[in-house]
C-alpha cells in the first residue's frame, strides 16, 4: 500500500472502510459542484471507491486516488490523486485532482496534497509533465493550480456538460524541470531511489 508523506498530512492508497467518508464528500453537492461524475447513493459510491482500489492493483500502475488523512488525527480530510497517461521511457504526464471535505477548506490542504503528489510524479515516477484542470469558475481550484507554481495553459470554452450546462474549464500544467528548480530538496520519505 502507497503512503506520501506530507508535514501535516498524508497520502495513502484507498481501503474498503474509506466508503463513509467517501461517499460524504462526493454527495455533497457543495464538494462535488464540477465534478461530472458526482454520486448519490451508497451503492454508487462503492463503485467509484472499488475502481479506485482496484487501480491502485494494476500493473503497470496508471491510477493513484488516495485518501488524505491529516497526521495530527488520522482523519480522512479529503481526497487527492492522479492518472498517468502513458508513461514511456522520456518521461511521461499526469492529469490530478483533489476534493476535500469543508470543514477542512481554506487551511492550505489541498496545495500540500498537490505539492506532495507533484514531487513524486516528478522525482519518483520521473514525469515530464503533471496537469490540472478546473472549471473556470472554481477560483479556489484555480489558486491551488498557481500555488503550486503551475502555468496556465488553456482555456476551453464550453468543454464540459455539467448539469446541462456547458462550462468553459481551464487548464494548468508544470513541467518537472521547474518544479525541481524550485523544489530542490523534496521529500527523501517519498523518494527511496
Ligand atoms: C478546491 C479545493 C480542493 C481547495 O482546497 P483547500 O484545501 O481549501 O485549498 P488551499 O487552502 O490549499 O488553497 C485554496 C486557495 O484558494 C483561495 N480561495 C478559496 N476560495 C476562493 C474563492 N472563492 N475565490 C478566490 N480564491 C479562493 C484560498 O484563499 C487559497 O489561496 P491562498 O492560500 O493563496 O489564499 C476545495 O475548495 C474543494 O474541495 N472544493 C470542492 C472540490 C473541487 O472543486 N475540487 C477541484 C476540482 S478541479
Amino acid at each position: 500500500m502507497l503512503r506520501l508523506d506530507g508535514k501535516r498530512i498524508y497520502l495513502r492508497d484507498h481501503r474498503a472502510e474509506d466508503l463513509a467518508v467517501f461517499h460524504a464528500w462526493l454527495s455533497d453537492p457543495e464538494v462535488s459542484r464540477f465534478l461530472s461524475w458526482r454520486t448519490t447513493t451508497l451503492d454508487e459510491s462503492l463503485i467509484k471507491l472499488a475502481e479506485a482500489i482496484e487501480g491502485a492493483g494494476q500493473q503497470p500502475r496508471r491510477k493513484y486516488f488516495f485518501a488524505v488523512l491529516a497526521k495530527d488525527t488520522d482523519a480522512i480530510i479529503g481526497e487527492a490523486g492522479f492518472t498517468v497517461a502513458e508513461p514511456v521511457k522520456q518521461g511521461g504526464i499526469a492529469d490530478l485532482g483533489y476534493f476535500f471535505l469543508k470543514p477542512y477548506w481554506g487551511q492550505g490542504y489541498a496545495s500540500e496534497a498537490a505539492g506532495v503528489m507533484l514531487d513524486y510524479c516528478f522525482r519518483r515516477l520521473k514525469l515530464h509533465k503533471v496537469m490540472a484542470s478546473c472549471d473556470a469558475e472554481n477560483p479556489a481550484s484555480e489558486r491551488v493550480m498557481l500555488r503550486c507554481g503551475m502555468k496556465r495553459e488553456a482555456l476551453r470554452r464550453k468543454q464540459e456538460l455539467l448539469d446541462g450546462q456547458w462550462r468553459d474549464r481551464l487548464e494548468y500544467a508544470i513541467l518537472v524541470e521547474d518544479w525541481l528548480k524550485n523544489n530542490s530538496q523534496g521529500n527523501p520519505e517519498n523518494d527511496p531511489g
